[in-house]
C-alpha cells in the first residue's frame, strides 16, 4: 500500500497529474528512511531534514512532525517487511506550467515503502569499487531535492566506469557521493567534510560522527583534498540504504598501501560493527525514542 494525498491504495492505482511540478520541475523534496524489524530508525532526525529541505525550497510542510512520524508507522504497519525503507516525497502541486510558484496550491504528498536490502557480507568484505567525478551540482546541495538529474549523471559515470560510486571533488576538495557521504581514514583518524551548502547533511554521517566520539576514535571534520583522498588508507561512503561501506579500490587504484592495499581496512570493520550494535541498542529501547 503505498499513500498519496491522503488516501492509501496500491501503487497501479496510484496516479499524479502530469501538471505536478515534480513532473514538470522537479521541484520537491524527499526523504529515504530505513526502518529495521519494523522499526523506523533516526525517524524525528529525517523529519527535521525534510523540514529544512521544505524551508529551503520554499514548500509549507503539509503536515506536522507528529502526522509524518504517524504516517511513517502506519506505511509500516500496513505493509509488513522485515527490513524496509520509507521513501517520501513532497512536490509543489499541480499548476499549469510557469516557474514561478503557484497561488493556493496544494503540495502532493507521496510516500511508499520498499524492502531495504543492506550490502550482504562478502561486498563488504571486498569493499566496492568508486571513481572520482568533478561534482558539477548546484550550490544547494544541503537539500534533498527530486531534482536528481546531476546525481544520476554522476553515479551512471560511476557505473559506465564499472565502479558502485561517484567520489565528487569540487575546486580540488571532496564533497560526497552521488547518494552517499564519504569518509576518509588516514593513519588511523576518521575524516569527512563539514556540512555545508556543498553536502547532504546525511543521518547516518552523523550517526557514524556521534558513535567515532561515543568511543573516542579520531576524528576531524574539516576540508578534505583531492590529494587526501587519493592517500587514503581507507575510504568508505555512508548512507541510509548502504549504511558504512568500504570503497577498495578508486579510479582503478587500490585505495591504502602495503599488504592492505585494496582491501577494506579495520576503522571500517569497527565503524561497521559500532553501528550494527547502535542498531540493535536504539531497536531494543522500548518507546523506539530514539528511533
Ligand atoms: N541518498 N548524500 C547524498 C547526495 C544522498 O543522496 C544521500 C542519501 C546521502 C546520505 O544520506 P543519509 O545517510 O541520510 O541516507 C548523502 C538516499 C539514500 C537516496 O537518495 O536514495
Amino acid at each position: 500500500m503505498i499513500y498519496l494525498n491522503g488516501e492509501w491504495m496500491p501503487i497501479e492505482k496510484a496516479m499524479v497529474p502530469v501538471l505536478d511540478r515534480g513532473f514538470i520541475f522537479g521541484d520537491g523534496v524527499y526523504e529515504v528512511i530505513p526502518c529495521y524489524s519494523g522499526h523506523p530508525f533516526r525517524l524525528r532526525e529525517h523529519l527535521t531534514r525534510l523540514q529544512s529541505s521544505l524551508d529551503g525550497v520554499r514548500i509549507e510542510n503539509p503536515c506536522s512532525i507528529e502526522r509524518w512520524d504517524e504516517l511513517v508507522r502506519e506505511m509500516v504497519a500496513k505493509n509488513p517487511m522485515d527490513d524496509q525503507y520509507v521513501y517520501l516525497q513532497v512536490t509543489r502541486g499541480v499548476a499549469p506550467r510557469d516557474h514561478a510558484f503557484p497561488k493556493g496550491v496544494k503540495p502532493t504528498v507521496f510516500m511508499m515503502t520498499n524492502p531495504l536490502t543492506t550490502p550482504p557480507q562478502a561486498q563488504r568484505d571486498r569493499g566496492v569499487a568508486a571513481v572520482t567525478v568533478a561534482d558539477n551540482r548546484w550550490l544547494r546541495c544541503d537539500i534533498k531535492s527530486v531534482s536528481l538529474l546531476a546525481n544520476c549523471l554522476l553515479r551512471q559515470t560511476a557505473v559506465d566506469g564499472e565502479a558502485a560510486e561517484a567520489v565528487l571533488l569540487r575546486d580540488g576538495f571532496l564533497t560526497e557521493g552521488s547518494a552517499s557521504n564519504i569518509f576518509v581514514v588516514k593513519n588511523g583518524v576518521i575524516v569527512t567534510p563539514p556540512k555545508t551548502n556543498f553536502i547532504l547533511p546525511g543521518i547516518t554521517y552523523d550517526v557514524v560522527i556521534e558513535l567515532a566520539r561515543a568511543n573516542r576514535l579520531p576524528l576531524e571534520i574539516r576540508q578534505v583534498s583531492e590529494a587526501e583522498v587519493r592517500d587514503a588508507d581507507e575510504l568508505w561512503l555512508t548512507s541510509s540504504t548502504k549504511e558504512v561501506l568500504p570503497i577498495s579500490t578508486l579510479d582503478g587504484k587500490p585505495v591504502g598501501r602495503g599488504i592492505n592495499a585494496g582491501k577494506p581496512g579495520p576503522v571500517a570493520a569497527r565503524m561497521y560493527q559500532l553501528y550494527q550494535d547502535y542498531k540493535r541498542t536504539v531497536m531494543r529501547a522500548p518507546d523506539n525514542v530514539d528511533a
